[in-house]
């Protein structure tokens, strides 16, 4: 790496830290597409299955244990969730959005199609809507229904990228075969963001990356 990337890159760390330095609040949760608040804040949105570790990540980022509910039961999610920084500011700089899982068998079925519409429709058209974050643990790598949703974004021109999530549950070796796979797969996705991170929430690594890259999306809007 040359020195210009690696100045670059201690930026964006520092520009992360900040913006994850203050506290998060709870602004509200959506139950369905009309109830979404105006466009305003840049937003990023956290999906992927259910119990993949959606609500803990966000609540690593923000370093505040408990602002995202997170639940051994799969399906603790129901509804968009919004939070933004306790800035007071009338437009806020960022929106984080924790997202309803998918891909959860025993919900009953009218609830998997509500999400489906829903969440859809809220993926193609959120104009403030910069990054999706697409969380996979590191032990399941990509199924079918991350797939269909990986496709729909690349259909809608939404940017996303891969975060591998619980990475404490694997050991190295592991780790390497499901990131080239992942690799393999997304390389020929036009909305897929090359680089995929890897995190733990337990154990709070890959957090300040994970920052890095949400400042690089505000700052540059
Ligand atoms: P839904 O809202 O149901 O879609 O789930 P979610 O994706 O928000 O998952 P959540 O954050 O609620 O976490 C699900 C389970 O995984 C919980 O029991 C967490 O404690 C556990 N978990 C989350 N992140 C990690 C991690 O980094 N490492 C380990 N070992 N467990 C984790
Ligand atoms: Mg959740």
């Amino acid at each position: 790496m040359s020195d210009l990337n690696s100045d670059d890159d201690d930026a964006a760390l520092e520009k992360g830290r900040l913006l994850f330095s203050r506290k998060w609040d709870f602004l509200l949760g959506v139950p369905s597409i009309r109830h979404l608040p105006p466009e305003g804040p840049v937003e990023v949105a956290f999906a992927g299955r259910s119990n993949v570790g959606k609500s803990s990540l966000i609540n690593a980022l923000v370093n505040q244990n408990g602002l995202a509910r997170t639940s051994n039961t799969p399906g603790r999610t129901q509804e968009l969730n919004y939070f933004i920084p306790a800035s007071g500011d009338d437009v806020p700089e960022l929106a984080i959005v924790d997202m309803p899982g998918y891909g959860f068998a025993k919900a009953p079925k009218s609830r998997v199609l509500s999400w489906t519409g829903m969440v859809f429709d809220f993926l193609q058209g959120r104009s403030t809507l910069r990054r999706v974050f697409v969380l996979v643990d590191v032990r399941h790598g990509l199924k079918p229904n991350d797939l269909e949703v990986l496709s729909l974004m690349d259909k809608a021109a939404v940017s996303y990228q891969i975060v591998l999530t619980k990475a404490d549950k694997v050991k190295p070796p592991a780790l390497q075969k499901v990131l080239s796979r992942v690799h393999e797969e997304i390389k020929k996705r036009p909305a897929a963001h090359p680089e995929i991170l890897v995190t733990s929430a337990e154990k709070k690594s890959g957090i300040e990356e994970l920052r890095a890259a949400i400042a690089i999306l505000v700052d540059s809007d």
